[in-house]
């Protein structure tokens, strides 16, 4: 008798309903691989329409850098990426990879993934019927709306910079005695550490010739902000100062009424080298409270240097 065969569709790894990730998490494994077979058809789907819808707001609001990065990168507008094609057109150029995570990661992990060129990569992507807005990254924001921006020198070594940030804090507060104090100060050296990440790689603006482009990657994954960014006259945009972004709290469940702008990415650079003078300065030690919060894991990551 003939066999029968029949199509099982996978199961997909849909954000928030993959038993995959959830394994995953709970063997405290935080690099995992992409076990890309589990993609089902309403994921490529997602991922079709994200980046269909997208491509035209891209045009219009990104900056040039991202553009190219788009093009070099060779990304599939039909189907979900695989991680290990995306390198092989990434590597060559700044040295970076994405890298496959279960979910969140503690932030010295985080940076020290960035000094070592390594992106940690969330492999999920949001159900097809919810494009808008999710809470959580996706491969989507992670692969469409920070990647492209690795292929860009400048931008690459402000992220390795970052990395060689989360480094110095780590040592400076390994000589605190008092652990009260330890712990008091390095709270406030992460929190301006995120917050300056926050309004430059997630939701940065650069001044260009032909007006404002956004480079922040919550910007570019997202088809309504990014045109709000930059058109809105709701939203305040400023010139960046440092003082101000690291004292300024933000919250990540509506658009951003409040934007820096940059001039260039050694604008950017030569920012994050002072964020480092500051930081060992003590200048960081004290910035205003408020979100973000920074929890236990975020902290002990910090304090065991992994
Ligand atoms: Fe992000």
């Amino acid at each position: 008798m003939p066999q029968q065969t029949s199509i099982v569709e996978p199961p997909g790894l849909t954000t928030n309903q993959t038993p995959f990730i959830e394994q995953a998490q709970a063997h405290g494994e935080i690099f995992i691989h992409q076990p890309y077979e589990l993609y089902s058809e309403q994921n490529h789907e997602a991922w079709r329409h994200l980046f269909a819808r997208m491509k035209p707001r891209w045009e219009r609001y990104a900056n040039r850098h991202f553009l190219e990065g788009i093009d070099s990168l060779c990304l599939d507008p039909l189907r979900v990426p695989r991680l290990d094609e995306v390198n092989k057109f990434l590597r060559p150029l700044t040295g970076f990879q994405a890298k496959a995570v279960s979910g969140y990661i503690p932030a010295f992990l985080f940076f020290d993934c960035l000094r070592n060129r390594s992106f940690p990569t969330t492999i999920t992507i949001r159900p097809s019927g919810k494009l808008d807005y999710l809470p959580e990254p996706d491969i989507f924001h992670d692969i469409a709306g920070h990647v492209p921006m690795h292929t860009d020198k400048a931008f690459a070594e402000t992220l390795v910079r970052f990395g060689e940030c989360a480094h110095t804090a780590a040592e400076l507060v390994a000589g605190i005695r008092d652990e009260a104090e330890r712990v008091r100060r390095l709270t406030s050296i992460i929190r301006a550490m995120a917050r300056f990440f926050w309004f430059t790689v997630e939701f940065g603006l650069m001044r260009t010739p032909d007006g404002l482009r956004a480079y922040g990657s919550g910007l570019l994954s997202s088809f309504g902000e990014i045109q709000y960014a930059i058109d809105s006259p709701e939203v305040q945009r400023y010139p960046i100062q440092l003082e101000w972004a690291i004292n300024q709290a933000f919250e990540i469940d509506h658009y951003q009424p409040l934007l820096f702008t940059v001039d260039s990415f050694d604008h950017l650079f030569s920012l994050i080298d002072e964020l480092e003078r500051w930081l060992r300065d003590g200048k960081l030690n004290n910035v205003a409270p408020g979100e973000p919060a920074v929890n236990e894991r975020d902290l002990k990551s910090f304090l065991h240097r992994a």
